[in-house]
């Protein structure tokens, strides 16, 4: 069986990160979570005042997005972590403040244009599951296959909400759905790159299905194509 490339795209916590880690597992591909590396991005900002609640320093990061340096390097467990100018920020890209500064950098066209270069060449090889926004749209249009992952708004956010309070934030299911809600505003309609179904990707709502099913679906739907390649 050939490598194929597999681009799924859709909405915050739908779950996408989740499957596609497991297909990549179950496939021996190699996963990536685009989504860390505007997270990442935003972090960068965030420690070295390059944004604040209502404002980004655009100047600023168009002079320092060449120091900003993300690599993914597998822990001793086996898992994938995100990794900012030589230190490990797994977790600390993780929060509700980081994930909305990853939403507003990632309307900016040279930063798209900086991580997609690199998520570009990443993909090279083949033989890879990249999860994101834009995957199946701008960064590998010629994937061999592409899902588009939704759910309804409210499920999303009451799985957002049980992991940030897992994680020990204090935060009130309202707050979380507002978030996800402001969010997917930002990543549907801003200008540069918005979240949209490519044409030839395959829906996958998952607001009624439990992980079994959906990785039941997603393995599937991976062999068929990937048999075909
Ligand atoms: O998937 P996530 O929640 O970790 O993504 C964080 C933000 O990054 C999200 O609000 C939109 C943005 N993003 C993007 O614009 N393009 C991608 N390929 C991945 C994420």
């Amino acid at each position: 069986m050939n490598k194929i490339i597999v681009a799924i795209d859709g909405y915050s916590s739908c779950g996408k990160s989740t499957m596609a880690k497991q297909l990549a597992a179950r496939a021996g591909y190699t996963y990536i979570d685009t989504g860390a590396m505007y997270r990442a991005v935003a972090l960068y900002c965030l420690r070295n005042g390059l944004m604040t609640a209502d404002k980004i320093d655009i100047d600023g990061l168009k002079q320092h997005i060449a120091d900003i340096k993300i690599e993914f390097r597998t822990n001793a467990e086996g898992k994938t972590e995100t990794w900012l100018n030589g230190e490990n920020v797994e977790s600390q890209i993780r929060t509700l403040e980081v994930g909305t500064g990853a939403s507003r950098v990632s309307e900016l066209k040279f930063v798209r244009e900086f991580l997609v270069a690199q998520q570009k060449a990443m993909g090279k090889q083949k033989g890879i599951v990249m999860d994101g926004r834009d995957i199946g749209t701008v960064v590998f249009p010629e994937a061999e296959l592409k899902i588009f992952v939704t759910a309804r708004p409210e499920v999303r956010a009451k799985r957002r909400y049980d992991e940030l309070r897992a994680k020990g934030e204090t935060l009130s299911f309202d707050e979380v759905l507002a978030s996800t809600i402001e969010r997917d505003n930002r990543d549907q309609n801003r200008a540069e790159s918005p979240l949209k179904q490519a044409p030839d990707a395959l829906v996958l709502d998952n607001s009624t299905m439990t992980p079994a099913e959906q990785n039941e679906w997603l393995e599937k739907t991976f062999v068929g194509k990937a048999s075909k390649c």
